[in-house]
């Protein structure tokens, strides 16, 4: 009985030998210590034994079966260290590595593109970015920015109403008001965003469409700082000298009002369809705020001034990458996207 115990000791250090890795230690705890396992074979015939024999045999056996699962358990912690090792080595991976670009990688739309470009233009000069929703009350949107119920500036927005009285905004100039209401003069921001009118579609015009609102109370603003803004603004965009023109425009919550046209960048001024052949955009109406405008505010307009703009923002993208119809924008035609 005891010889069988000796060869198999014998044949476990010779044959741990061989193992070298953890498929073979794998081996090796089946063959030895398995259900059918040498092992578990010798603990078998104990019960043929006398009680005395069976004491003495089970405890040699127990210290060999201790020790093959002592040999196991140690090496099994070296090869999964050793093989964890390797694949770390293997799988090394430099996230700092620039990326390959395909065919199906996504990217900024041409108008989100030239939001991030406005906002760090305006960053720069110290204005902060202000956000407002989408859907307004009929307060912001309209009376408290010098448009009473009755006033027939409501008729210049079309306007889509909501079942619960509120509207989607027709401009982002309910901004002003909000980020009056929020801070405190001086103040300097921009608010881009989206703006919806019930319009009828075509090349220059969708039901939905993009515009940055700008603001900047201080004390003393006059018209020759909003010119000097603006002109910056258009420089630091086109990087180009660019012909513009300034015209009188109305806006009830601005006085004066101006329009500030660029000359059609799609067709150089020769008449498209962008411009509706005047070789002319409308880009940039901006003027001083109404004194009505900054009391709804909260501001007192004999101790303020300021000015305000209202970019067209999908405009300008037109004119920036050469769009000739806004109504690519929301087209979702990938061979559109894909040039950005
Ligand atoms: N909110 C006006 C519009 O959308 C534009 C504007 C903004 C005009 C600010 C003057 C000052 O038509």
């Amino acid at each position: 009985m005891l010889e069988k115990l000796e060869n198999l000791k014998q044949q476990f250090i010779q044959e741990k030998e061989g193992v070298k890795n953890l498929e073979s230690l794998n081996d090796f705890k089946i063959k030895y210590l398995g259900k059918k396992g040498f092992v578990t074979s010798l603990f078998s015939i104990m019960k043929d034994l006398s009680p005395e024999e069976r004491k003495d045999f089970g405890n040699h056996i127990n210290k060999l079966k201790n020790e093959i699962e002592d040999f196991i358990a140690q090496l099994s912690d070296t090869y999964i260290k050793m093989e964890t090792e390797k694949k770390l080595k293997n799988e090394w991976l430099d996230i700092t590595m620039p990326f390959k670009q395909n065919k199906f990688s996504g990217h900024l739309s041409p108008i989100s593109r030239i939001t991030f470009e406005i906002m760090d233009i305006f960053k720069n000069l110290g204005f902060s970015i202000f956000d407002g929703p989408q859907s307004e009350d009929d307060y912001h949107n309209f009376t408290a920015l010098n448009i009473p119920e009755t006033h027939p500036a409501r008729d210049m927005q079309d306007t889509f109403w909501l079942k619960n009285k509120m509207l989607l905004r027709t401009h982002t100039s309910p901004v002003q008001i909000r980020a009056m209401e929020t801070f405190d003069p001086p103040l300097k921001g921009i608010a881009p965003g989206k703006v919806f009118r019930y319009e009828a579609i075509d090349a220059s015009h969708e039901i939905s469409f993009y515009q940055v609102e700008g603001i900047m109370i201080d004390k003393n603003i006059s018209v020759a700082n909003l010119i000097y803004f603006m002109k910056t603004l258009l420089s630091e965009i086109f990087k180009k000298d660019i012909k513009i023109r300034l015209r009188p425009g109305f806006f009830p919550f601005v006085e004066p009002g101006f329009e500030l046209d660029i000359q059609c960048l799609i067709c150089g001024g020769k008449g498209c369809s962008v411009c509706k052949n005047v070789g002319w955009v409308e880009l940039l109406p901006c003027g001083l705020m109404h004194p009505n405008v900054l009391k709804e505010g909260g501001i007192n307009p004999e101790k303020w001034t300021g000015f305000a703009f209202g970019l067209g923002l999908s405009r300008l993208a037109m004119m920036s990458y050469g769009i000739n119809d806004i109504r690519w924008f929301a087209s979702g035609d990938l061979r559109f996207l894909e040039q950005f």
